[in-house]
């Protein structure tokens, strides 16, 4: 391709410096205006020349009048922030080309014309971290959601489908390596030192999915035989120095792999599936076509530096990227409200994959307290939006726990209703009908009517309106009849004050109060405002267990004695329904200790309640260490504060240490027992996980009510550890604590993992989320560390993002937190825009607090407001904050 020499540079052409200054607001984008493109684009073929400051594309697109859409005399060709440096259409230059904003227009009078742009670029200044850019040396791409956009001109939107051929040539000892989707169909050398290869990915797929890496890599391979027998290489490429740490996440490929073969009779499509891990990075990963690309994050892990729960999160993140080879690239988006359809969707796939490999009860609590503590407060706040939004401003934002994790409720509740079997029926006909295609949600619906065999006229329901609905439940006994009435109400959200009676799945049970048995679980559907359902043969009122398994994504309301509760969180044969209960009464008591307040005997009964439960709990041998783990945490403040209309986040915390310390203090003997036992456990002895969990735990208590002797135990388990989930518990325990162990350990840690990315991210964040009263100065004098830069996300998160998750920190009474999280968004919004709009949200949560603080918080929200040239992201999130 040589249209690069061609004469036809006429930037004359281009309108942006001429035309008027953008409108502060930038457009609201509605679903409902989708229009399909005018174009079909059924060929792309790329030539990078790629070098760190300099990289010059030349992209020839071969086009045809879509005939499902409106006739257009011109192409309109995404852009964000390019200039072309040529254009040619049918293999001459031209110069009828026009620029409207960032995007190109070139007049297409025929039905059928090939176009040649090329574009030129500097990776290296690419801070926002999409379309092109540099990462310690290499270069790499992120172009989901508009990133593709920054790299060349393209009808940039999910709907266009392009068979890519691409080719790219660089310095070969700075880029040995070259990947790209597809396969690896030639390869040679060039002049002075340079390489190049061609890729060919046989997959139409949208721009979004492209991805392109060149560097100096190394691989762990491995093979995979798929189920029609077909060979795969496999591959995950990283730095050289870490490629010691990648035999995990190769391991997670291969097993998730086979589980989407075996559960969803999913099979690989290509010869070779590449990962590589790259240190910065916006997000988690992305599964470009056969390339995916991850965060260092969710693949470098061995003992000494990774976690029990870093080794699960990078099990899980490989499976959902996976997954995606499926739900999401086979099938995609039609558009980007979209988004659930293979967002919900997977992240589903990769919560029932975990289930299968880490144990089904305690993988569902942590999904549930994840979707509590993110998605809920989302859903209650000014930033509410239905999984499927109707309008946006800046697709980044909403990539959001309500796309994500409620989407993956709302086909979870799919699953309980149709049950596996005709679940998978209903999969299988979805991945059938709509192969190839860009799909919407609409169409996975109909898919799981016909396939499973569901009405789910109503449930669409949950794809439009936002809000958690609320499920009163009351019990009403007379004779040997028990009434229980079901009421739900769905809450107000922006632009939705009237919502309608969505069906909501309930798994319940009913325990004999005498027995201490049930009669078995039923499904309940409640799909009225109100209902009631009649159960006999109960000759004193029954103890009722909803909502098992977390059947719906709602909040129950109820009145229920301790007692029950009790019986519950000690008996209930539902895991998920034994952990409810023990959240239940914690809740119930903190929130009324933090609310009206609770007078002695209140306070008193409460607590020999709690005690009680979480006594039995500790020492239940018929459960395992993991659940005995999860049973054991206390709720996060978070999920208190989402429990009040106006919440006290200092009294909030000042109730659940009170709590914390006395339960320390007065289940010290079984506290102590069970540390005795689980210290016992070697790293890979049978049930080390769970002892593991259950080790740091046990410290968590001790700190509140012994932080003496707490402190004495995890310097002890600190400096006995032989891997990091011993060391980082011991360290997070004793960064809450004032003592000389504290400053000795945190020096400790940091000069031993000194030059590791990831576990120096620990370093900071165990500081940011310490209990410590001074969190906030040790906050500040991190920032000013040498370690410390604004421009790896990683690095912003592990230090900011946890302190704006720490609840005595943030919401100092002073607004000093809301200062510092107001002056990362001012100060990171001109770097990397996609993260600067994520620490919003917590700012955003200002009607639920109390009035001074929130006074605060919107204060800050409007000096953001008020600064000039904020960015998309950024503008949008602080203005619905406003609201
Ligand atoms: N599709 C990715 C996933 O869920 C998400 C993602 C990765 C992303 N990087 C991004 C979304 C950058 C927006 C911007 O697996
Ligand atoms: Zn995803």
């Amino acid at each position: 391709m040589d249209i690069a020499r061609n004469p036809a540079v006429p930037n004359e052409n281009i309108q942006l410096a001429d035309a008027p200054p953008e409108p502060k607001r930038p457009p609201l984008i509605r679903r409902e205006d989708y229009q399909p493109f005018a174009w079909l684009v059924p060929q792309t073929a790329i030539d990078f020349t790629l070098g760190l400051e300099s990289t010059r594309i030349a992209a020839k697109l071969s086009v045809e009048r879509n005939p499902d859409a409106d006739r257009a005399e011109d192409i309109r060709l995404n852009g964000d922030g390019l200039k072309p440096v040529s254009v040619a259409r049918d293999g001459e230059p031209v110069d009828d080309w026009t620029m409207v904003g960032d995007d190109l227009i070139v007049k297409l009078p025929g039905d059928a014309h090939q176009l040649e742009i090329v574009t030129q670029i500097d990776p290296s200044a690419n801070s926002q971290l999409m379309g092109l850019y540099a990462s310690n040396g290499m270069l790499c791409t992120q172009c989901e959601a508009e990133g593709f956009r920054r790299i060349t001109f393209f009808p940039d939107r999910p709907d266009v489908l392009s068979t890519y051929t691409v080719r790219m040539s660089g310095p070969k000892s700075q880029f040995p390596i070259l990947l790209c989707n597809g396969n690896k169909v030639a390869q040679g050398e060039g002049a002075d030192g340079t390489h190049w290869a061609e890729w060919h990915d046989p997959w139409p797929k949208p721009s979004y999915l492209f991805a392109l890496v060149a560097g100096d890599l190394v691989a762990n391979s491995d093979t995979f035989t798929t189920m029609s027998g077909r060979e795969v290489e496999l591959n995950v490429w990283v730095r050289g120095d870490d490629l010691a740490r990648t035999d995990h996440a190769l391991e997670s490929l291969r097993k998730s792999m086979k589980w989407d073969e075996d559960v969803f009779g999913r099979e690989y499509d290509l010869d070779l599936f590449n990962i590589v891990a790259v240190s910065d990075f916006n997000m988690g990963a992305m599964e470009n076509k056969g390339l995916n690309v991850f965060n260092t994050k969710y693949v470098l892990a061995d003992p000494d530096t990774a976690t029990d729960a870093d080794f699960d999160a990078i099990e899980g993140v490989i499976a959902h990227e996976y997954f995606h080879n499926w739900s999401g690239n086979r099938i995609t988006c039609r558009d980007w409200f979209q988004l659930s359809l293979k967002e919900g969707f997977t992240v589903l796939r990769d919560q029932l994959f975990s289930q299968d490999m880490q144990g089904e009860a305690v993988k569902r609590i942590e999904d549930v307290r994840i979707l509590r503590s993110a998605q809920f407060p989302e859903d209650s706040g000014p930033l509410a939006h239905p999984i499927r939004p109707d309008s946006f401003r800046e697709i980044s934002n909403f990539y959001t726990a309500t796309v994500y994790n409620k989407g993956a409720e709302v086909i979870r509740m799919m699953r309980t209703m149709a049950g596996p079997e005709r679940f998978r029926a209903g999969t299988d006909l979805y991945f059938d009908r709509h192969d190839g295609e860009a799909a919407t949600c609409e169409d996975f619906i109909s898919a799981m009517e016909e396939g499973a065999g569901l009405d789910l006229a109503q449930f669409r329901l949950w794809y439009s309106q936002a809000g958690t609905p609320k499920v009163e439940a009351s019990l009403l006994h007379s004779g040997d009849t028990t009434l229980l009435t079901l009421t739900q109400a769905v809450p107000e959200t922006p632009g939705q004050p009237d919502k309608k009676p969505m069906p909501i799945p309930l798994k319940i049970a009913l325990f004999d109060r005498d027995t201490g048995e049930h009669g078995g679980e039923q499904l309940l559907i409640l799909d009225q405002v109100q209902k009631g359902f009649n159960f006999k043969g109960f000759d004193k009122p029954p103890i009722l267990s909803i909502n098992r398994g977390f059947s719906a994504p709602v909040t129950i309301e109820r009145s229920v004695r301790h007692e029950d509760l009790v019986f519950l969180a000690a008996r209930d044969d539902d895991s998920f329904a034994r952990y409810e209960a023990m959240q239940e009464l914690v809740v119930s008591h903190i929130v009324a200790a933090a609310g009206d307040g609770l007078d002695d005997a209140a306070r008193d009964a409460g607590r020999k309640a709690i005690g009680q439960a979480l006594g039995a709990i500790l020492t239940d041998e018929s459960i395992d260490d993991l659940m005995r783990g999860e049973l054991m945490m206390l709720p996060s403040q978070t999920y208190l504060m989402e429990q009040m209309l106006v919440a006290d986040p200092g009294r909030l915390h000042t109730e659940r240490e009170g709590l914390k310390a006395w339960l320390g203090m007065q289940l010290r003997d079984e506290f102590h027992a069970l540390y005795e036992r689980v210290e016992q456990v070697p790293y890979a002895g049978e049930g080390a996980r769970g002892a593991r969990k259950v080790k740091t735990q046990v410290l968590v208590y001790a700190a509140a009510s012994d932080p003496e002797k707490a402190s004495q135990l995890a310097a002890h388990q600190y400096a006995g550890a032989d891997n990091m989930t011993d060391r980082q518990g011991a360290l997070m325990v004793l960064a809450g604590l004032g003592t000389a162990a504290r400053t000795d350990k945190l020096i400790d840690f940091y000069r031993r993992y000194k030059g590791n990315d990831l576990v120096i991210d620990k370093w900071f964040t165990l500081q940011a989320i310490s209990l410590h009263p001074n969190a906030i100065e040790h906050v500040k004098a991190l920032a000013e560390h040498p370690d410390f830069t604004m421009r790896n996300p990683n690095r912003v998160r592990s230090l900011y993002m946890a302190f704006a998750g720490n609840p005595h920190g943030f919401h100092l009474e002073s607004g000093e937190g809301y200062r510092m999280i107001a002056d990362v968004i001012l100060a990171l919004d001109p770097i990397n825009a996609q993260t600067a709009a994520r620490f919003v949200p917590a700012l955003g949560r200002w009607r639920r607090i109390e009035p001074v603080r929130a006074a605060l918080m919107r204060q800050e929200l409007e000096r953001i407001a008020a600064a000039d040239n904020l960015s998309r992201d950024t503008f949008e999130q602080v203005t619905r904050s406003l609201g």
